[in-house]
């Protein structure tokens, strides 16, 4: 007889009950049961059965700093470079990762490409790929058409987490394994369907012990919708040390962002910045340029911000766009940065500078198709509207940043350093910025304007000569 068995656990009270009900006899909230494996005797995960205790370690001569020097060191570098970077510096021992994406971005490609580059001198001798999608023939063509040319890797379909489990537990301390995906492994041991929140749970918390007991890393596949929502991958967050998520859209072409949202052991605000072209993934080595239009004869309606993503900067061209409407009601929309925002600052230049846009439609988009979330690119924003609405050009070397109070003042924005070290490498000649901003090295390929309220920046976009 099975020593497993399962029940169903309300996810807000924790009463378990032996069949499926709509309602939690608990405390009565609706679809909150999910069924669990439990051990029958006794609680707990099927990874720590036959333990009695937990194994006890020395504290003493153990810092914080040995730990950290320890972990920076043993870093397997993926020798992607944008990867890294998000990462943290490449993947910790025995971490498990968890990449979501949307189907067709190109997770399985990544996940290839990761094989194939990750430093040989790293320590890592077992690279294993265990495909649950699609059948080892189809890995192998997709690894052709990539040019993968390490012989080392070895390649699995198996779609049961026994089988799954069995065939990695015999690797310790050297090995990094990639399931792909989440959604399509199940246990025999839970009755619902495969890609059903207590299957992927139970999948990940099996993958996740492995991982931890013997050493290995783990990188786990999961699907997303666009929002973000499908079985589960919200509820694995917390299993795992590191969230990547990958994303891209018709408007950002061929572009992939890889944005981290969890990271036990590193940033969580970097992006990382990849195109996907007929050999696979490659690096965007230098971001601002394909964000900028180069459009130098056009600048009416047009600013440029320079904003931060993690630890580096990125510059972004802001359009603007006003025009005429008979509507009661005009146009307000914002594509890339928050509308409400936008609102708000077309509520400032209203009150504070007489400039009204009752009668016209305003519209505001962030070129490439990126999103723009900092609050110090109010200051482009609002150049980019005033110099629609005044029909006057910005000249092509000028940029901006800088947050916008209701009081119509202009306030410094943090890492200014190093927003003005990228505009001046792609040789941006005047930059505006608050007038208190202090972190600034002396520069002279670049002219730097302090400006107080948004009359200074009116003012200056009024007085401008293209
Ligand atoms: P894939 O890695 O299968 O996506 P996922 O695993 O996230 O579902 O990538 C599929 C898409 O990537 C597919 O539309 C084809 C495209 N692609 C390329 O453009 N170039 C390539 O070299 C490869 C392998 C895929
Ligand atoms: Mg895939």
């Amino acid at each position: 007889m099975s020593k497993f068995t399962t029940q169903f656990v309300c996810q807000e009270c924790g009463a378990s009950h032996h069949k499926w009900t709509g309602k939690c006899d608990g405390c009565g909230t609706w679809n909150s049961l999910i069924e669990e494996v439990v051990l029958k005797g006794g609680a707990g995960q099927s990874g720590q059965e036959g333990h009695s205790h937990a194994d006890l370690l020395d504290f003493v001569g153990v810092t914080t700093e040995n730990i950290h020097e320890q972990q920076q060191k043993n870093r397997k570098l993926t020798r992607i470079s944008e990867l890294d970077r998000v990462l943290g510096g490449g993947f910790v021992d025995s971490s498990v990762v968890l990449l979501g994406g949307p189907p067709g971005i190109g997770k399985s490609t990544l996940l290839l490409q990761i094989l194939n580059s990750l430093d040989p001198n790293c320590g890592i001798k077992n690279l294993v790929y265990i495909s649950a999608e699609e059948s080892v023939n189809q890995v192998l063509l997709r690894a052709n058409r990539l040019g993968i040319d390490r012989d080392d890797i070895k390649i699995a379909t198996s779609s049961s987490i026994e089988q799954i489990a069995s065939t990695i537990s015999k690797y310790k301390n050297d090995a990094i394994v990639i399931v792909d995906s989440i959604q399509t492994i199940s246990t025999k041991l839970i009755q619902s369907t495969v890609g059903s929140v207590s299957q992927v749970r139970y999948c990940t918390q099996e993958l996740a012990n492995i991982a931890k007991c013997n050493n290995i890393i783990v990188i786990i596949v999961t699907h997303i919708t666009k929002d973000g929502m499908i079985a589960g991958p919200k509820t694995l967050e917390h299993m795992v040390d590191c969230v990547l998520y990958f994303e891209g859209d018709k408007a950002l072409h061929n572009y992939r962002l890889l944005r981290c949202v969890k990271n036990r052991y590193g940033p969580t605000d970097e992006i990382g910045i990849l195109t996907m072209t007929e050999t696979g993934l490659h690096e965007v080595r230098d971001p601002s340029s394909i964000f900028l239009s180069g459009d130098k004869d056009n600048n009416v309606g047009m600013a440029i911000f320079s904003g931060i993503e993690g630890t580096r900067s990125i510059l972004f061209e802001i359009q603007a766009l006003v025009s005429f409407t008979n509507s009661p009601i005009p146009r307000r929309s914002s594509v890339g940065f928050d509308a409400n925002r936008m609102i708000m600052l077309l509520a400032v230049l209203a009150t504070k500078c007489k400039l009204n846009f009752n009668n016209k439609d305003v519209y505001v988009n962030v070129a490439g198709g990126m999103k723009v979330t900092e609050s110090s690119a109010d200051m482009s924003i609002l150049a980019a509207i005033v110099s629609a609405a005044l029909n006057r050009p910005i000249p092509s070397g000028w940029l901006f940043f800088g947050e916008i109070s209701l009081s119509g003042s202009i306030r410094k924005a943090y890492m200014s350093h190093q927003r003005i070290k990228e505009a001046q490498k792609l040789g941006f000649t005047d930059v505006f910025v608050a007038h208190n901003t202090d972190d600034l090295d002396q520069c002279d390929t670049i002219r730097i304007h302090r400006l107080k309220t948004i009359r200074d920046l009116i003012a200056v976009i009024k007085e401008s000569q293209e």
